[in-house]
């Protein structure tokens, strides 16, 4: 007979959480498990759904990391700024990864779920611009998309009136010596950023002598690793939507394959990938 019969444990672990929090209560899992609502009657619908959901998430936890890196950056404490900077990398190339999931769905399976989804489309993501827009790839026009939800504006409108992190990233090469531009230093944070010849300088003389400018070099390094990973989320994702949608029109509107292909060509930090020409 067991000697725990009728004991509310198994091998120690509780049994009975009437009255103290317990693993759904934490982390609010009946919300998150109760927001799939497929529309259509198709099979694999609910992975487009989660695909969606959980890149959110991840969003949503780069964006906090972000704006503590940015803080960082700003206060002069770069240990923790590059733990962080890390953290970020390491979740784009995981959600990278995630595109190999999606691509498991067919062009058939999904012209299925297509006429369901009405005009929305990932274009709409508010974490998405707000992401863009902290690493610097600023765009007052899109604002527009998020008028009807006042407080995603807002935080939109704030993010786009900020410095970015790389913004910040050349104040701090400023304040390390650097001789930085006025013009470049007092820019208008609510435009993208664009190469500067001083910045470009500066970076050269971090990498020409990386003993004495360690931190801005792993700065530096850390920024090339996190865009680099974002190049390749925006790859599969253009070659995720060729291959399941080939060149239809997106459903927000847009000529789809043809510009996320467009995107492929942003550049967040300019003068970071220009210098390696140099060196
Ligand atoms: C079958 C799957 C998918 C298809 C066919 C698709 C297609 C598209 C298309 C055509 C666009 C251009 C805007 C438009 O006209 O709609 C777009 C934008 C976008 N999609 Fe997807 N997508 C898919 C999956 C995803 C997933 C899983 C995410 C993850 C969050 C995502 C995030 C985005 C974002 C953020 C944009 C805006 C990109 C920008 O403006 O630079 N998409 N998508």
């Amino acid at each position: 007979m067991n000697d725990n019969a009728g004991k509310a444990e198994w091998h120690g672990a509780r049994l009975d959480f009437k009255e103290s929090m317990s693993y759904g209560d934490y982390l609010g899992l009946d919300q998150i498990l109760s927001a799939q609502h497929p529309l259509s009657p198709n099979h694999n619908e609910m992975l487009f759904i989660v695909q969606h959901q959980t890149s959110e998430l991840w969003i949503k936890l780069m964006l906090h990391e972000l704006q503590a890196v940015r803080r960082h950056i700003r206060e002069d404490n770069l240990p923790p700024a590059f733990k962080m900077l890390a953290r970020v990398a390491r979740i784009m190339d995981q959600l990278v990864h995630a595109w190999d999931v999606l691509a498991t769905m067919t062009p058939p399976e999904y012209t299925a779920i297509r006429p369901y989804l009405g005009a929305s489309s990932g274009f709409q993501s508010f974490q998405y611009r707000e992401l863009e827009f902290i690493l610097g790839n600023k765009n007052p026009n899109l604002l527009a998309v998020h008028a009807k939800a006042p407080e995603h504006h807002a935080i939109l409108e704030q993010e786009l009136e900020a410095p970015s992190v790389y913004d910040e990233a050349v104040m701090l090469l400023a304040r390390r010596g650097f001789p930085i531009a006025a013009e470049r230093l007092q820019a208008d944070w609510t435009q993208p950023t664009r190469p500067d010849a001083s910045v470009q300088a500066a970076w050269l003389g971090v990498y020409g002598d990386t003993e004495h400018h360690w931190a801005l070099y792993e700065l530096a390094e850390k920024l090339v690793d996190l865009e680099t990973a974002f190049r390749f989320w925006r790859f599969r994702h253009v070659s995720t939507v060729e291959r399941i949608i080939g060149f239809k029109t997106g459903t927000g509107g847009t000529s789809g394959a043809s510009y996320l292909r467009k995107m492929l060509d942003v550049v967040l930090f300019p003068e970071l990938f220009a210098l390696r020409t140099e060196l």
